[in-house]
């Protein structure tokens, strides 16, 4: 598996202290309350497992399977929602993680879905941001890392359903796409 990687772009102590740091925002924003916090599935797994340890908070976790990529590098241009029914957001603070904001679609399809569902507010954080014109217009408000617009690999993200086991962010090798 490592042997696909053509380097490394975030190491595992970079992201540790920015998860600090990014708990402490959120911390900070959310003060003594209960927490939605809706996992994008399967990309923000490990991400949010890193996060939410940090965040001394009551949270209420729940996850929501959405897919976009279909498993190849290109964005498909749809968003499907897999589950038969959404988490209860009525009335209440959501944070929403997702592992990368890239066309901007799956965040901006999931925020506009929640808030039609009634959540009281929205917010969303992400690990990366891709640095490129989105397909649609959403930023997040937490984000760990801005990024050129390539391909990456790893802590949570995936290339064809591999890689998320990597506990660093890199590029991947020509040679195994
Ligand atoms: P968006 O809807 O185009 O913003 O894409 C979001 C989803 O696409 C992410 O949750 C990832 O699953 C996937 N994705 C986008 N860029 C990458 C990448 O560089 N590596 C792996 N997955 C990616
Ligand atoms: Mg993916």
């Amino acid at each position: 598996m490592e042997a696909d990687v053509e380097r490394v772009l975030i190491a595992e102590d970079v992201i540790e202290k920015r998860l600090d740091a990014m708990a402490r925002e959120i911390r900070h924003d959310f003060p003594g309350e209960v927490i939605v916090v809706i996992v994008l599935l399967k990309g923000a797994f490990v991400f949010a497992a890193d996060l939410l340890r940090r965040l001394p908070r009551m949270l209420e976790i729940e996850c929501l399977n959405v897919a976009s990529y279909h498993g190849g590098t290109e964005s498909s241009g749809e968003v499907d929602f897999l589950d038969r029914k959404l988490p209860e957001v009525r009335g209440r603070r959501v944070l929403v993680l997702d592992d990368i904001l890239d066309t901007g679609r799956t965040l901006a399809a999931v925020v506009e879905r929640l808030a039609g569902e009634g959540a009281a507010e929205v917010r969303t954080g992400v690990l990366l941001a891709k640095d490129r014109v989105r397909a649609v217009e959403v930023e997040a408000d937490y984000v760990g890392f801005e990024i050129g617009d390539e391909f990456v690999i790893g802590y949570g993200l995936d290339y064809q359903g591999r890689y998320r086991n990597l506990p660093y962010i890199g590029t991947l090798r020509r040679e195994a796409m």
